[in-house]
């Protein structure tokens, strides 16, 4: 079989690792993919958005079965557009991606349907939203409706913050077009897990939990990223909350999408906040999450692509989904400096022996080496039966890696060490 996978970063890598595992996937072609999958996929040059060139690509070089990953191209409708030509894909189309691709629309959903989330309140007026702010209570969170490349929340623990958030969408037009509407919501408390879901709009199976950590600096400290490691499965994610969460959130969600005529295929995420009042709804994304998926691959024992063929399908009803026992753990490597500004193009290091335990995201190959080409690097993963080995893993091979200005958290796991001990 031929398969594609749209999108370029580390998430994609994972994918392209796990479906890989199929003796009847013959080749798989990264569009764009990056420097780091060589032998593994074919990287062609054709940028995730660019819809016309997907579906061109997928029809002159007989692809069987397309996987459309990043939120953007899920958004403008790319599965829609290959779909049409022809050719099966795992994503939700055009209708369904709303879900990630609107804020305005999410909430709108959770609130006509009961799903547990934070109290909120829409604004398309700037000044309607700066009074606003000047009476909610603190901290206040400021969200922009429209995908903003993981930069659209801010939590704001003063007015002044709020106020620069408002603005900076609203009137400075930070954001584009997704900033015109704001969500501006009430900040929850509590533990936050991810759960990768697989759905065909009718059956849901959630893969393990997991444990994103998205400030830069080690004590959860400094910017926000787009995440500096992960652990799965999340220690805080007990079989009673997971059971409640399934009953509240995950079958509710696909009930309410189908029910608006906008049923969703392919993997939902929820970002959830484990709150005193129990588990609340702080985003859906559709589609996997980075890097997530780097942790949450390795534990799933059934063939990745039958069950992406199944969600297409809408045969998943059928299929036995197998979690592994154990946990896995991955380590982000960046360029010093990320998210802010950074330095690219350093000769990266990697020993043979470590290979099939990187995942690639930032980087490209230039006359047969591999440099250093993004924010967010490489994420080196461990599978083990404990959290705890897994970290410990992860960490040993880390200190294998090398490039000038590599930085990396130390603290990846610690958190989730910490509540297993409680
Ligand atoms: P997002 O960019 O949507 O992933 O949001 C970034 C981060 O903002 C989340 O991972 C949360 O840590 C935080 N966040 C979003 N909404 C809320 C909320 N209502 N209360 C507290 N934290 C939030
Ligand atoms: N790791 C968070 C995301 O993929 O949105």
């Amino acid at each position: 079989m031929k398969l594609m996978v749209v999108g370029s970063g580390g998430r994609e890598h994972a994918l392209i690792k796990k479906l890989r595992e199929n003796p009847a996937v013959e080749t798989v072609y990264a569009l764009p993919g990056n420097g780091g999958m060589e032998g593994e996929a074919v990287c062609v040059p054709v940028k995730a958005v660019d819809i016309p060139g997907l579906v061109d690509f997928a029809c002159s070089h007989g692809i069987d079965f397309a996987v459309v990953a990043p939120d953007d191209p899920l958004v403008l409708g790319a599965v829609d557009a290959l779909e049409e030509a022809g050719i099966p894909c795992f994503g939700p189309d055009k209708k369904a991606a709303i879900i990630e691709g609107s804020k305005v629309f999410s909430k709108e959903l959770m609130q006509k349907y009961g799903i547990p989330t934070a109290a909120c309140r829409v604004f398309d007026d700037m000044n309607e939203a700066l009074a606003y702010i000047e009476e909610a209570p603190l901290p206040i969170v400021v969200k922009a409706d429209g995908l903003a490349l993981g930069k659209g929340v801010t939590v704001a623990f003063d007015r002044e913050e709020a106020r620069g958030a408002v603005i900076g969408a609203m009137q400075e037009k930070r954001f584009g077009k997704s900033g015109e509407r704001l969500v501006i919501e009430e900040f929850l408390e509590g533990p936050e897990v991810s759960v990768l879901a697989l759905t065909d709009g009718r059956t849901l199976v959630p893969l393990s939990s997991s444990m994103d950590h998205k400030a830069a600096w080690d004590g959860d400290k400094g910017p926000n990223t787009g995440g500096m490691g992960t652990v799965a499965p999340n220690p805080y994610y007990t079989e009673e909350i997971a059971a409640r969460c399934m009953q509240e959130i995950f079958i509710p969600t696909i009930r309410a999408m189908a029910a608006e005529g906008r049923p969703f295929k392919g993997c939902l995420y929820f970002g959830l906040m484990l709150t005193k009042d129990g588990p609340k709804v702080i985003e859906y994304n559709c589609r996997f999450g980075d890097p997530e998926t780097q942790v949450v691959l390795p534990l799933l024992g059934s063939d990745l692509l039958t069950l992406m063929q199944a969600v297409h399908d809408e045969t998943l009803a059928e299929q036995a989904v197998c979690l592994k026992d154990g946990a896995a753990a991955c380590v982000i490597m960046a360029s010093q400096g990320y998210p802010l500004s950074y330095e690219k193009g350093f000769p990266i290091e990697i020993p043979e022996a470590l290979h099939p335990y990187v995942i690639v995201a930032g980087a490209k190959k230039e006359g047969g080496k591999l440099l250093t080409n993004g924010g967010r690097v490489l994420g080196v993963c461990a599978q083990e039966e404990t959290l705890e080995k897994a970290v410990e893993t992860a960490y040993q091979r880390t200190e294998q890696i090398h490039f000038a200005n590599a930085c990396y958290r130390h603290d990846i796991g610690k958190r989730a060490l910490a509540a297993k001990e409680k």
